[in-house]
């Protein structure tokens, strides 16, 4: 790199805001200029008159300035299935500073009460995202023999080998928690993970998340952002929501692929061109409702959600990887770290590398795969979804294909350019 004036004038404005972080933190004025859920406590002394400059820069123009260093950030990923979650999910489990499980939620739905994810109930519901949160709460504190009563078979003097997708987790495949593989080793595999690493020692695991700055969870079995509230507002949390959409005609094709009994209906329909007359609909509306009235909400700027909301679409981060994640470690107010970048230059340069190996794999779902469903799905199948979903389609800007020469034509975006302004 060249040292040219501008990078001067960088550092300079770096060692600015380093001496600004070190004289605030020496005051006894409140830090967190934006983490309390109300706009009037985003002013340096609280009253809205007398600091409107420093009211405008600490809250929008410099997120770090907000962000309190020693504080543990707690990030959800908000997505849905085959959305390109896992990818997302990458991106964080990287990090090393960060502690990341891959959807805890999966024991509440399989072990407590499987049938209430489902559910229209409204007392069903209230019960299981009651369990949810309960559960995320507890995780994000690190405790994690709070899930061992979601685990069967129960876990015996607090190990286990039954953890959802624990291989998914770095630092579950990493000393002290597992010794297997060389701690340089930057890919492991989850399948090798699980092999080779004992049954997880949970206490171990607890340890392991404490000694991680921050704390990372995706869910896929939340429906919208306002069942987050109650956790967003916590105050002995620090929750940052990243919610991952995706175009809902990408979500069908890959549910199609990979969840082949679920979707079975669906896969005749495109086989024969016929749509079955009992096909199960609410398979997908009920996504594009759930982003429909999440993302709404989103925008509507509530007061709770200030400064804790970014919303992602999954084919902008399959296009430009490297440029979203550094938006999203801004929004997180974490730098990105050097291993995060070599996973996206490891993982997104080709769809066809061979080390995909199972039907979660991110690699298989990325970059070059993202707008892919437009040669997998017929043009009926595409113009239903666009009739059932346009809400949600025109929302979040995913254009209609008007016809299948449209359809099938991949140099013509179907994905416009949006500018998603964040509540503030
Ligand atoms: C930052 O957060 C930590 C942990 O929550 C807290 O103990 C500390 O007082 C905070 N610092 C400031 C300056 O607010
Ligand atoms: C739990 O640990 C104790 C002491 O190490 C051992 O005696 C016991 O057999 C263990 N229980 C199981 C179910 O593994
Ligand atoms: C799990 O790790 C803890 C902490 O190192 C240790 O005390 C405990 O014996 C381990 N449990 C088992 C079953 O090995
Ligand atoms: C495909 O779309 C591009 C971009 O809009 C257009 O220029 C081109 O003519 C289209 N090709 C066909 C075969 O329709």
């Amino acid at each position: 790199m060249h040292c040219s004036w501008k990078a001067v004038i960088l550092l300079a404005l770096a060692s600015i805001a380093i001496q600004y972080t070190a004289i605030r933190t020496l005051t006894s004025k409140p830090f967190q200029l934006c983490q309390l859920p109300s706009p009037q406590n985003c002013g340096l002394g609280g009253a809205d008159t007398d600091a409107p400059f420093e009211r405008a820069a600490g809250c929008e123009d410099y997120p770090l300035f907000s962000f309190n260093a020693s504080r543990k950030t707690h990030i959800l990923v908000l997505a849905t299935t085959r959305s390109g979650s896992s990818f997302m999910g990458q991106l964080l489990n990287q990090h090393q500073d960060v502690f990341y499980l891959f959807e805890p939620l999966y024991h509440i739905q399989t072990t407590l009460i499987p049938r209430l994810f489902h559910s229209r109930n409204m007392a069903d519901r209230r019960v299981m995202l009651g369990a949810s949160r309960d559960l995320l709460r507890s995780l994000y504190g690190c405790d994690l023999y709070f899930l061992e009563s979601y685990i069967k078979p129960p876990p015996s003097n607090h190990t286990t080998d039954k953890l959802f997708r624990a291989g998914a987790s770095r630092a579950l495949c990493q000393p002290p928690v597992c010794n297997a593989f060389d701690p340089a080793d930057i890919n492991v595999e989850e399948g090798d993970c699980m092999k080779k690493c004992a049954a997880l020692n949970l206490t171990l695991a607890a340890e392991a998340c404490r000694e991680k700055r921050h704390v990372a969870i995706k869910i896929v079995r939340v429906p919208e952002i306002g069942d987050l509230r109650a956790l967003v507002e916590d105050p002995r949390l620090n929750v940052k929501v990243i919610q991952l959409v995706r175009d809902p005609r990408g979500i069908l094709s890959s549910r199609i692929e990979t969840f082949r009994d679920t979707y079975r209906l669906w896969r005749i329909w495109r086989a024969t061109g016929r749509r079955p007359y009992n096909l199960d609909l609410s398979q997908l509306t009920v996504v594009c409702e759930d982003f429909f009235s999440s993302v709404s909400t989103a925008f509507s700027h509530p007061y709770w959600l200030k400064g804790k909301y970014l919303l992602v679409r999954y084919e902008d981060l399959a296009r430009n990887p490297l440029l979203k994640t550094k938006e999203i470690y801004e929004f997180l107010g974490l730098p990105v770290d050097k291993k995060v970048e070599e996973w996206i230059h490891a993982n997104t340069r080709g769809s066809s590398e061979p080390s995909a190996k199972h039907k979660f794999g991110t690699v298989r779902d990325s970059a070059a795969n993202a707008e892919s469903w437009r040669l997998k799905l017929s043009y009926d199948m595409v113009e239903y979804m666009q009739s059932v979903c346009h809400k949600a389609l025109r929302q979040l800007g995913y254009r209609a294909a008007r016809s299948a020469a449209e359809l099938k034509n991949m140099s013509l975006s179907l994905v416009q350019d949006r500018t998603f302004v964040p509540p503030s």
